[in-house]
């Protein structure tokens, strides 16, 4: 993306459960231009049993192709970790992602996402396992990268520091920072000022994710952050996945947005998951989308109300007008 500085800022989809499937991130990518990386959703590794069909679909190299991808993976095992980050790695990914920022409680409380904050020692020892474990892999194969995104902590941004040194201490290979803690969830603003302290000590490169909602918020942010390379977009993206794609007209806007609809749409019908699946998927969306549209009001309540496929339909297309 260029800003009107003429700088230029890598610019990544965040990972949403449920919401960037590889059906989204595909649509995203043909109909508004790639970004410069898309974050799977989280994986888990599982001890008895191989993949959930839906894990695999969202990592098959097929369904991926020509699009930048890195698979997450939320754990605080590290055997669990190197065993699916092999698997990955087999599948030709050269990155994976750690997931240490899920604010939910069922994950929180198992010591992972978020939670895994709470333990500074034990995710110590968790990244020195990782990595000496990769270490010991990579001599035959080529190396695998690891990167890394967080929360400041579990209850306060003063947490952040402490952490700071233990991941100064791996190579990862970029740190993507959430300046909330795990008890915002979403609420308060990002803790900006921890974002800069972590650009100005992590040893690694450093993305920031949080807030940006509109074309504005980026730009201030850019201004703000003279030295920021990377940003991560996740709510506003999917609000408005023409975003980052520069200026449209309003009819352009729509006719794209559209088109972006359609391909979401069939790609989900594809998937043969059923149609009120189909509808929960496209519903969700419209959670985010319906911000884009002042005035569809009414529409949005249809969609919200449809009980069918068909139904769905009638009332979106009361948004295109
Ligand atoms: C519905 C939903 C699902 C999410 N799923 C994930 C996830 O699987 N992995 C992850 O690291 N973050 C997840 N997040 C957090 C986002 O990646 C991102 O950090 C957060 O939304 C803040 O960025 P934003 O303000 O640009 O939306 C999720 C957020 C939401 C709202």
């Amino acid at each position: 993306m260029n800003t009107n500085s003429s700088r230029t800022i890598k610019t990544y989809l965040a990972p949403m459960e449920g919401i960037t499937t590889y059906v989204y991130r595909n649509a995203q990518a043909a109909v508004y231009g790639r970004l410069d990386k898309y974050f799977t959703p989280f994986l888990e590794p599982h001890e008895k049993r191989s993949f959930k069909k839906r894990e695999l679909q969202e990592i098959l190299p097929g369904n991926n192709r020509g699009i930048p991808v890195v698979p997450q993976i939320l754990t605080n095992r590290a055997e669990g970790f190197l065993e699916l980050a092999g698997t990955l790695q087999d599948f030709g990914y050269q990155e994976i992602n750690l997931n240490l920022g899920c604010p939910s409680r069922t994950v929180v409380s198992k010591g992972k996402g978020s939670g895994f904050l709470a333990v500074p020692e034990e995710l110590d020892r968790f990244l020195d396992k990782i990595f000496s474990g990769l270490e010991k892999r990579q001599t035959a194969k080529e190396t695998l990268g690891i990167s890394v995104k967080t929360r400041l902590g579990m209850e306060s941004p003063e947490e952040f520091p402490r952490l700071l040194d233990i991941f100064n201490q791996y190579p990862l290979k970029e740190l993507i920072v959430h300046p909330r803690v795990q008890k915002d969830y979403y609420n308060n603003r990002p803790n900006r000022g921890m974002y800069r302290l972590a650009e100005q000590k992590s040893r690694t490169s450093v993305c920031y994710n949080g807030d940006l909602f509109t074309y504005k918020d980026v730009e201030e942010f850019c201004r703000e952050f003279p030295e920021a390379q990377t940003i991560m977009l996740g709510r506003g993206l999917i609000r408005n996945p023409g975003l980052l794609a520069g200026e449209m007209t309003e009819q352009e806007k729509k006719a794209r947005f559209r088109q972006f609809h359609e391909l979401v749409l069939e790609g989900y019908r594809k998937q043969e998951m059923g149609d009120r699946n189909v509808l929960f998927k496209m519903k969700e969306l419209w959670f985010y989308q319906i911000q884009e549209f002042p005035g569809a009001e009414k529409a949005g309540k249809r969609i919200k109300k449809a009980q069918t496929l068909a139904e769905y339909e009638t009332a979106v297309l009361e948004i295109w007008g």
